[in-house]
């Protein structure tokens, strides 16, 4: 038997049970309130599911704009740019009952500056399960697609894949990283999905998010980067205005990037394009600390100080730029400590 059924032939059973003794005052009371009890939690019970159950309902997924503000301020290190325009984007987003289009993200910045973080953050300030929410899906192209000889069949099942769903839960929010290594072809199968329609195939889109990751444009940001710190100016200065130009051009003419966000940009697809700066030693003794933190241990400046020392950084001779940013750090401190 159905469990609604089950449940209104016991509310039924109950109060027949009820109208057989209703010469009885003090078991008919019993039995109406206890139907009435039953009553009432037949009417919650859908509640209580969704309490036990994620779903795609405001229990479990609302958004947290000052949360988003704190963490971006908190956790994320030397990355004020990339802080204000996520903080920017998604609030702006959020915040519109009816957005003309999905929100479209293109993180860009060399490696471990903290695109994944940030797209961690974005995730638990949405969903309460962060990104364990079954309504966050990350794709990485060398992973999901490796093979450029199956691009077809890729493409089929990336549509039907979010177009489920999207279908399923129209605030959902995609990932896809390593996007400079996305065939072409499958950027072209996504595109719909970003457009400005009001619905592809009957589903509406215009709820969720896209997230691009890449390592594109990624030395251009950190050419600018190094001329702030040669000419002696600080990075808080740098402007996104600086970086918009150098980071366009270098995208357009990568060889593999260069493709996707030419047709991606042509329409106007992405709405935000989001530098990461390179990050300096203050930034990775910041990452250390936090990580002893999150391990539970006590913090100690001058161990993350050394780790942070021991890195290698670049141009070689100024050593202004961790090589891989702040990426090592968790492995690298069961080594110091
Ligand atoms: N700017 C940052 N502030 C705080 N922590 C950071 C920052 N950048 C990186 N981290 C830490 O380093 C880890 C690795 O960074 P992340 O995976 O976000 O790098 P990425 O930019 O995605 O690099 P890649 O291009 O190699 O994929 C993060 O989980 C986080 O703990
Ligand atoms: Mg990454």
């Amino acid at each position: 038997m159905e469990p609604r059924k089950r449940h209104v032939f016991l509310l039924w059973m109950l109060v027949c049970a009820g109208s057989t003794q209703a010469i009885e005052p003090i078991s008919t009371s019993i039995a109406v309130g206890m139907a009435a009890a039953l009553t009432g939690f037949l009417a919650s019970y859908q509640n209580i599911f969704y309490y036990f159950h994620e779903c795609c309902r405001p229990e479990w997924i609302s958004f947290n704009s000052s949360g988003l503000k704190v963490d971006l301020e908190q956790k994320l290190f030397g990355q004020h740019i990339a802080s204000r325009i996520v903080l920017k984007a998604l609030t702006g987003f959020m915040n519109n009952a009816q957005p003309k289009k999905p929100l479209v993200l293109s993180l860009h910045g060399s490696t471990g500056t903290g695109k994944n973080f940030v797209s961690q953050i974005i995730a638990e300030n949405i969903y309460k399960e962060g990104m364990d929410s079954s309504f966050v899906h990350v794709f990485t192209s060398e992973l999901h697609f490796p093979h450029a000889s199956k691009i077809d069949t890729y493409k089929s099942q990336l549509q039907q894949w979010i177009k489920g769903n999207v279908t399923n839960c129209g605030r959902s929010m995609f990932i896809f990283d390593e996007m400079d290594k996305m065939h072409p072809g499958l950027i072209d199968s996504i595109k719909p999905y970003l457009e400005y329609y009001d619905k592809v195939d009957g589903v509406c889109y215009r709820k969720a998010i896209f997230i691009f990751l890449s390592n594109a444009g990624g030395e251009s940001i950190t050419q600018i980067a190094l001329d702030f710190w040669r000419a002696g100016q600080d990075r808080q200065t740098i402007d996104l205005k600086d970086l918009e130009v150098p980071l366009s051009l270098s995208v357009f003419n990568n060889k593999q990037s260069g493709l996707w966000h030419t047709s991606l940009i042509d329409k106007n697809l992405v709405d935000y394009f989001v530098p990461f700066l390179p990050l300096e030693h203050k930034h990775i003794v910041q990452c250390a600390l936090a990580e002893m933190e999150a391990k539970g241990m006590v913090k100690n400046h001058e161990v993350a100080d050394q780790l942070a020392r021991d890195l290698v950084y670049f141009p070689k001779a100024e050593r202004v730029f961790s090589v891989k940013g702040c990426k090592t750090i968790e492995s690298k401190l069961d080594y110091y400590t």
